[in-house]
């Protein structure tokens, strides 16, 4: 979706959003897949319900993407333009066991920010890549930690309302790797509350998820994480490894050798390519154990 060359745009630049026409989302997203489409960034917090407004009215159809690391993202031109928070210097800040974080900020360096101001509690979630924002839409979570647990505000674009609005975290509900949010709703800042850990043992805790991860997961290649969720009490990677099916692809989309739940990017793979390979994989696994596996990536099909 093109609308660089639209009397829109000039509107959208006096809002504060800025235009990148022409992007190629294989380059946003950790997967390396993508086709490409208009990016519009969005500088200014206050001025997002008219920014809606105007694409609204305009019948422009828009996707928000945060860190790129848990989508998969269709080929060609697509049909819809992408939008964005700027991820240069995101606030944080720290104010006895609150810490108050920008949507925007990276997943990774929220987790160390805090256990040096000696904020624990989030070990588990040092290796997850991604934005704070898209960790909270999807409640992510990794080695018996999840975001949600420390949640005490999210402050949002409510696309239902239209407007700018703080949630409690009791109004919010936060399961295995799903949340209460609406899809179009639009994270843009939450306030945590963390317990109070020295930093040396934040730190031992990290560097133990960290060899955990190395260990078992594919960490230098292109994927998306885990592709499935778990089936309730089982392992889709256990499943699908038992299946004998690492190592096979579809073109350059390919199940890790090393944890049999990533799938990976081992060239230039397309969507249809990474997408044939999920639904061969589901196939194969409900042929054997009956149970139909969910997608855990986000799919964004033009
Ligand atoms: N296993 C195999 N073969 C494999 C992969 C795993 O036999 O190829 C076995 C392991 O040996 C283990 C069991 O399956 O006994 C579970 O594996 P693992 O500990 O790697 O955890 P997981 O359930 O596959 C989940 C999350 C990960 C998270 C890890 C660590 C899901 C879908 N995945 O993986 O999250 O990092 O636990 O807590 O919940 C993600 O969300 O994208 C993600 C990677």
């Amino acid at each position: 979706m093109r609308i660089s060359e639209k009397p829109l745009a000039a509107r959208l630049k006096e809002l504060g959003v800025e235009l990148h026409a022409g992007v190629s989302l294989s380059e946003k997203t950790s997967l390396g897949i993508g086709g490409s489409t208009d990016e519009l960034v969005l500088r200014r917090f206050d001025t997002i319900p008219e920014v809606m407004r105007l694409l609204a009215d305009e019948k422009i159809p828009h996707r928000f993407l945060g860190g790129g690391t848990n989508v998969l993202i269709d080929d060609g031109e697509l049909p819809w333009v992408v939008l964005h928070l700027p991820t240069s210097q995101p606030g944080m800040r720290v104010e006895g066991n609150a810490a108050y974080v920008d949507a925007a900020a990276d997943l990774g360096g929220m987790v160390t920010f805090c256990a040096k101001r000696d904020l624990g509690g989030m070990e588990g979630l040092i290796g997850v890549p991604g934005s704070v924002g898209g960790a909270l839409r999807m409640n992510a979570g990794a080695y018996g930690t999840q975001i949600g647990s420390y949640v005490r505000e999210v402050k949002l674009y409510r696309a239902g309302e239209r407007k700018i609005e703080i949630l409690r975290g009791d109004q919010i509900s936060f399961e295995y790797r799903h949340t209460s949010f609406a899809p179009d709703d639009m994270m843009l800042a939450v306030k945590l509350e963390l317990p109070s850990k020295p930093y040396q043992e934040i730190l031992q805790g990290i560097r133990l998820c960290n060899e955990k991860r190395r260990a078992s997961q594919p960490l230098g290649q292109k994927s998306a994480g885990c592709i499935f969720k778990n089936p309730q009490g089982g392992s889709a990677g256990r499943m699908i490894d038992e299946l004998g099916l690492k190592g096979t692809s579809v073109g350059d989309a390919r199940v890790s050798d090393r944890h049999a739940n990533f799938f990976v990017n081992a060239g230039q793979a397309s969507a249809s390519d990474m997408l044939t390979l999920i639904s061969n994989v589901r196939e194969r696994v409900q042929q054997a154990y009956g149970i139909t596996l969910d997608n855990e990536v986000v799919v964004w099909n033009a």
